[in-house]
């Protein structure tokens, strides 16, 4: 397949899905990974083809993340987009400086010069629209260089070498306002590189359980950290397959769960697959941790650190327990950690950036690379009933970052029970698949209202719901006004405390799904 070298761009996981989506394997390494270096050394290629993705930084910049000249002579097709481009030029001898105008962002015509690699598929002379992000440019070209394509105004737009099959695009072919975008992309994994199209689900399968195989050994046990959401179901479904009797799956109560979730999940994982299943009450621990926490990074980063100390604890009565799974996909690693300084942390999500340094279990996440929907694929592959692999996202940390400010048992009731009526109504009326996302927060402040006559000074619930592909970008939802209603008037008559209900219309970005 293809391997993607990860230089921080927010773009990086669509080059990915575009690839997937042509059928071929592909992986995403951070550009530092220390498996690059060793395999330059051993001189052999992990893929058939490598792309060079964006970045944020310049190649200008004292640290800015390099490119490891070793890549070049693994002999196989290479990709540069943007910063990946400008990292080639740079170093074949070409000349990279600030671009005219101080950068081009949004939609740009260019017109294909030559029709090679990733303009393969084009005459020459064809003009088509693209999506540029970037504040350098490639001002000269290395000398072994030709131009592919030009903007209008005559700069440069992609490159390639005359002789090996290297090759540099300025703008983004991986979004989808790069209009012919994929058909670049496909030139360049199939007639370039190779790349056969065989890719599925099922070869996933295979080669995840290969690689657990691999790494748990014949004696080892795995816990699985369970929450009975889509994720880590999928990934106790896949590791059952292979370890049986070796898997215990621990579903962990931390007084953080909706309405009745520990006896849903009791009930669903006991009945139906046959897997070791632990249930362990950890509610004090964990309310006792955030007694008084009201910084949203330090909620995450004390319960990420709690969620491993209790499986670690279970571990200790399990023979050879000493790896630790979960359900991480690749957006909670995005959003969680800054390979490189420039892209930053947006939150700490609880399986990553919330883990603690010290930690007596190895990991195991064979969802790693993958997105939301393409989990949901996988569940069905596995056999996962429809009931469990639709169901919303539930974010680890729990209604913690739905209790904006100080978590108190009380305000964990109301938003719970305002939760469980605002998706119950959804259910209710047909809507809860036609959103991607729903949940209530209950905000930290009291307004007045009139209730019986009585004045009232309670807190408001916000109810949020959003559509989305991946959880990555999100919109609102449109739920009709006359059931938002009826869900307001739902929660202020039966959860005691709440007196106002509003609706959140911000898309993702600039805000994020979650409140906290
Ligand atoms: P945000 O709020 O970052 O959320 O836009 C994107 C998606 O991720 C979920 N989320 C989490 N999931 N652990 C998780 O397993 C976390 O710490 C976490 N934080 C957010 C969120 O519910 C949404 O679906």
């Amino acid at each position: 397949g293809l391997l993607i070298l990860d230089y921080g761009s927010q773009y990086t996981l669509l080059i990915a899905r575009r690839v997937r989506e042509l059928g071929v394997y592909c992986e995403i390494w951070p550009c530092n990974d220390a498996r690059v270096g060793e395999l330059i050394d051993a001189g052999s290629a992990p893929a058939r083809g490598v792309v060079l993705s964006g970045g944020p930084s310049s190649v200008h910049i004292e640290g800015a993340p390099a490119l490891q000249g070793g890549i070049l002579s693994w002999e196989v097709p290479v990709l540069g987009i943007c910063y990946g481009m400008q990292l080639l030029a740079k170093s074949f001898g070409g000349q990279v400086d600030r671009a005219r105008g101080g950068g081009e962002y949004g939609r740009t015509q260019v017109i294909v010069e030559a029709a090679r690699g990733p303009m393969a598929g084009f005459e020459t002379g064809h003009a088509t629209e693209v999506w540029m992000s970037h504040g350098d440019a490639v001002s000269a070209l290395p000398e072994a260089f030709e131009a592919l394509a030009r903007t209008e105004n005559g700069h440069l737009a992609a490159m390639a070498h005359r002789e090996r099959p290297i090759f540099g695009v300025q703008f983004h072919p991986e979004v989808s306002h790069s209009l012919e975008g994929t058909a670049m992309l496909e030139s360049f994994v199939f007639e370039v590189c190779g790349c056969p199209d065989t890719w599925n689900m099922a070869d996933f399968v295979e080669s995840a359980i290969e690689r657990i195989r691999a790494q748990v050994g014949d004696e080892g046990h795995v816990i699985c950290g369970l929450s009975g959401g889509v994720d880590s179901s999928v990934v106790a479904a896949l590791l059952h397959r292979e370890l049986g009797e070796r898997l215990t799956c621990v579903f962990v109560d931390n007084g953080l769960l909706r309405y009745q979730e520990r006896e849903r999940v009791q009930a669903l994982f006991e009945g139906h697959f046959g897997i070791d299943l632990r249930v362990v009450d950890a509610s004090e621990r964990f309310l006792s941790a955030l007694a008084g926490v009201t910084d949203p990074e330090l909620k995450r980063k004390r319960i990420g650190e709690l969620f491993v100390r209790v499986f670690e604890a279970e571990a200790e009565s399990i023979e050879n327990a000493r790896f630790l799974a979960q359900g991480t996909l690749y957006p909670d690693v995005i959003e969680s950690v800054s390979v490189l300084g420039p892209s930053a942390t947006i939150k700490s999500h609880h399986n990553v950036g919330g883990l603690p340094e010290q930690m007596g279990l190895e990991l195991i996440e064979p969802l790693r690379e993958l997105f939301k929907d393409e989990v949901r694929v996988l569940g069905r592959a596995l056999g996962l009933s429809a009931e469990l692999v639709d169901r919303h996202p539930f974010p680890g940390p729990g209604l913690a970052v739905r209790v904006l400010g100080e978590i108190t048992e009380d305000a964990l009731r109301k938003v719970r029970q305002a939760d469980h009526i605002f998706i119950e109504s959804l259910r209710a009326e047909g809507l809860y698949d036609q959103v991607w996302q729903a949940f209530a927060v209950l905000l930290p402040i009291k307004t007045v209202g009139v209730m019986g006559d009585q004045r009232t000074y309670d807190e408001v619930i916000a109810l949020r719901a959003v559509t989305s592909k991946d959880g990555m970008t999100a919109d609102r939802g449109h739920l009709p006004m006359e059931f938002l209603g009826r869900v307001s008037d739902r929660i202020i008559n039966q959860v005691e405390g709440v007196n106002r209900v509003v609706y959140d219309v911000t898309s993702k970005p600039p805000g994020t799904i979650e409140w906290e």
